[in-house]
């Protein structure tokens, strides 16, 4: 595996590979490498000749401060993950190689970034776009790898992709959960012994709501999950909104079957956020 830390050396071996006729799938990440991230390092190995992961910390995403100065970071550990998991060139550039100047790109994704996540953290999502076109110019990936965990973030780079017309498959992966249901997340490090057990009532109550338990219409399966979720005094829901899976707005009727059930839950001072699709 090749470690690179120059935006020009990456240019230059991808090149290299592209003239040669690989096909480059990548897999962007901030790093604090959990399963759900090798899953996405395995599907690419799986479809593409050569696979690029960068690792960056990107903090014109972060819309807190203090999360982003907790981000776990474990680069030593994420440098083995990768090896073992068929990872070619790994990019991990610094903060003033991916930003020599402020960033000023704007993007507009419309409501998609103004509704849940965009809603709760105003400017996330022009600040994941900025990094991630950056990320695809530099890499000029044929498949790019993301998990279905951010569902919100999956579906807008999706967006960016076609209104920028970009030559990239945006393929998305399942998320990995761990035993309880517990949505694999980088953050889930920072959970007390007591906030982690708790967190376990995420992906139940939405299971129970794709499942149906809740009731038929959006405005009663949300009403029930949050009830199910702030039970539990370790936690603290900030929304749930069911919305459509492409276009991120809010379901009306009781026609689930393109929709997708969001949430994002504080345990104490980790947010979590998790989702499932009605069908
Ligand atoms: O999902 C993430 O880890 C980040 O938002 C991404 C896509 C790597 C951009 O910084």
């Amino acid at each position: 595996m090749i470690v690179v830390e120059r935006k020009s050396d990456l240019h230059q071996i991808v090149a290299e590979h592209k003239k040669g006729g690989s096909k480059i799938g990548f897999v962007p990440t901030m790093g604090a490498l959990h399963q759900g991230h090798i899953s996405l390092v395995r599907e690419a190995r799986a479809k593409a000749g050569v696979v690029v992961v960068s690792v960056f910390v990107n903090p014109i995403q972060f819309n807190d401060p203090k999360d982003f100065e907790t981000y776990p970071a474990t680069i030593s550990e994420d440098k083995k993950l990768l090896e073992q998991n068929g990872c070619d060139i790994v990019f991990i550039p610094s903060v003033a190689e991916m930003y020599p100047e402020v960033p000023s790109e704007q993007y507009d994704f419309g409501t998609m970034e103004t509704v849940m996540e965009g809603a709760c953290r105003p400017g996330h999502f022009n600040g994941v776009a900025v990094v991630v076109r950056r990320l695809f110019d530099l890499v000029q990936p044929d498949l790019a790898f993301f998990g279905q965990k951010d569902f919100q973030q999956l579906a807008i780079i999706k967006r960016l992709v076609s209104q920028l017309g970009l030559p990239i498959e945006i393929i998305s992966c399942p998320t990995v959960r761990e035993q309880d249901g517990l949505a694999m997340s980088s953050r889930n490090v920072r959970l007390s012994a007591e906030q982690r057990e708790s967190s376990a009532r995420i992906s139940s109550a939405l299971r129970n709501a794709v499942r149906g338990a809740y009731g038929a219409t959006p405005d009663a399966i949300v009403a029930n999950a949050v009830k199910y979720i702030n039970q539990d005094k370790n936690l603290d829901v900030e929304y749930i909104d069911i919305v459509d899976q492409e276009s991120l707005e809010k379901t009306a009727g009781s026609d689930l079957r393109n929709s997708v059930i969001c949430a994002a839950v504080f345990a104490g001072n980790v947010r979590l956020i998790d989702n499932m699709l009605f069908t």
